[in-house]
């Protein structure tokens, strides 16, 4: 009897072990980049592209690697990628090697944290650099039509540039700005409560060179709330408040 027991038993653990093995594995669809981190030689990068930094950006080279004790000078190795950068207007090959002989460390030291970080561009960008941030916060307040908005009125999809080279269209991930959403960055400067309104707006100023405001378009100053002020809207109560007299 006991046998029986035990052999059903371990029918029954053999058959969910079984069915564990052969549990169908469940899939989600590949989110890929819109940029593509792989080194391709092509004309305009290869080893053989001319870059060194102009006289002002060497000062500035020299200013930030100052920051750093002699021996640890490959520290500055962000700073000096983005300067690379700011200087070329993208992380071209020759521009790691520059930063990497600069910094007197291996080239595949600079590789890798060029290729790490998404801020590099390792291809040409339009003059003006457009990263519309479509996190969760931005999404809700339309961030999906901001990208649509973009799309349409330049005639670009993301990932790509326009013919005239002036904007580079990218979706990236939280831009730090969210209390502001929905959020694009152009080069260095964020616009922020946008509408495709607001945008289109926007892209036009920038098309025909004309300055623009960055920050919110809503009006409000920075974070301020949306609307009425709803917190510390009475006088502060100072000290003493709520405690007992006798303290
Ligand atoms: S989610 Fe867009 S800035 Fe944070």
């Amino acid at each position: 009897m006991f046998a029986r027991t035990k052999l059903a038993a371990l029918g029954n653990a053999a058959r969910s072990t079984q069915a564990r093995a052969f549990r169908p594995i469940s899939t989600c669809s590949v989110a890929r980049s819109s940029a593509i981190f792989v080194h391709r030689d092509t004309p305009e990068n290869n080893p053989n592209t001319p870059f060194e930094f102009d006289a002002r950006s060497l000062v500035e080279a020299k200013a930030i690697i100052g920051k750093y004790p002699p021996q640890y000078k490959k520290a500055a190795m962000i700073p000096l990628l983005h300067l690379a950068q700011k200087q070329n207007g993208w992380t071209s090959l020759s521009v790691m090697n520059y930063v990497a002989k600069f910094l007197e460390v291996p080239p595949m030291r600079v590789y890798e944290v060029a290729t790490f970080y998404t801020m590099f561009n390792r291809s040409p960008v339009g003059k003006y650099f457009l990263q519309v941030c479509t996190t969760t916060p931005c999404e809700l307040c339309g961030a999906s039509k901001i990208v649509e908005t973009i799309e349409k009125h330049l005639g670009i999809k993301v990932g790509e540039t326009t013919p005239d080279k002036l904007f580079t269209l990218v979706e990236v991930e939280c831009a730090g700005a969210c209390i502001n959403a929905p959020v694009i960055s152009v080069n260095d400067d964020y616009f922020e409560d946008l509408t495709p309104e607001a945008t289109v707006s926007l892209l036009d100023n920038l098309k025909a060179g004309k300055p623009v405001t960055p920050g919110p378009v809503s009006g409000r100053r920075n974070c301020e709330p949306l609307g009425a002020q709803t917190t510390l809207t009475t006088p502060p109560t100072g000290p003493g408040f709520m405690v007992r007299e006798d303290l």
